[in-house]
């Protein structure tokens, strides 16, 4: 069987954002009950303008539209953009999605909500993860919410080898690793059996790297949130209503921090 490398855009992007978060079953009822929980937390009404950052395809800026909010949302991802431009247009709903990096936002207070959805931030150095926020911050005008939805770093999913089957073949995924000295969780490699071209993908050096993810805990974060200037910072357990507490073994830590 022939073998092909991938980089980080066209495996990460298109084979695990779009094919294999397409296969979970029970996703886009998932998604809704997501951005329900959103809308309520961050106190959004129809016509409020609302930040997605690192958008991924837009499962999540689209429901958010659906719902009467100006969305503006954007990702790395040049690949998952143009997917996320299509899903739009199929749906019918309009949506202001550009392809940025969250290192450089550079918005003046124009939103009433911003959202980092499905652990979307830790990916950088200390000072660059906490430049996001800070970017996050001064895209927010007065009173404005920001939503981080995490992992929690206290009760990380038990990640193992799994295999799934998705459109177009089998993606085999390995576990993530926490490197406890450093508080990084190691990306996971895997390996996509292609059925359709019969051919066997890897992922290169470059899909490889960038793959780390530096795990805050609560106090770490909300401190930073505070450094950067937000006045209230809130944790809960679920990205789901109704709002439980951020306790050790919830299953993600929700941080709300307001302006
Ligand atoms: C875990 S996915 C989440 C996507 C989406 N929010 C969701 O919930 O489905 C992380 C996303 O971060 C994006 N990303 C990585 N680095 C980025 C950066 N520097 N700026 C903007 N987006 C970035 C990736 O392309 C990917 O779509």
């Amino acid at each position: 069987m022939e073998q092909v490398e991938l980089g980080w855009d066209d495996f990460w992007a298109e084979i695990f954002r779009v094919k294999h978060r397409g296969s979970i079953p029970g996703i886009q009822h998932y998604d809704e009950m997501v951005v329900e929980f959103c809308i309520q937390t961050l106190n959004l009404k129809k016509g409020d303008e609302i930040l997605d950052i690192a958008c991924g395809a837009g499962d999540h800026s689209i429901l958010f539209s659906k719902r009467g909010l100006r969305v503006t949302a954007f990702d790395l991802s040049e690949t998952l953009i143009e997917f996320a431009k299509e899903n739009a247009e199929r749906e019918k709903v309009d949506v202001q999605f550009y392809r940025g990096d969250m290192r450089e936002m550079d918005f003046n207070q124009k939103f009433k909500g911003a959202v980092l959805l499905s652990h979307s931030f830790g990916f950088f150095n200390h000072e660059e993860n906490k430049g996001v926020l800070e970017g996050s911050y001064n895209s927010l005008g007065s009173k404005g919410r920001f939503l981080l939805d995490l992992m929690n770093p206290y009760n990380l999913p038990k990640f193992q080898r799994n295999w799934t089957t998705m459109e177009g073949g089998y993606l085999l995924t390995e576990p993530h690793v926490l490197d406890a000295p450093s508080g990084v969780l190691r990306g996971r490699p895997a390996t996509f059996v292609d059925t359709e071209k019969d051919r066997l993908v890897l992922m290169n050096e470059d899909a490889m790297a960038n793959n780390d993810i530096r795990m805050y805990t609560a106090l770490e974060i909300g401190e930073i949130l505070e450094e950067v200037g937000f006045s209230k910072v809130e944790f809960w357990g679920q990205t789901k209503l109704p709002r439980t507490p951020y306790s050790a073994n919830c299953e993600r830590m929700v941080v709300v921090a307001t302006k």
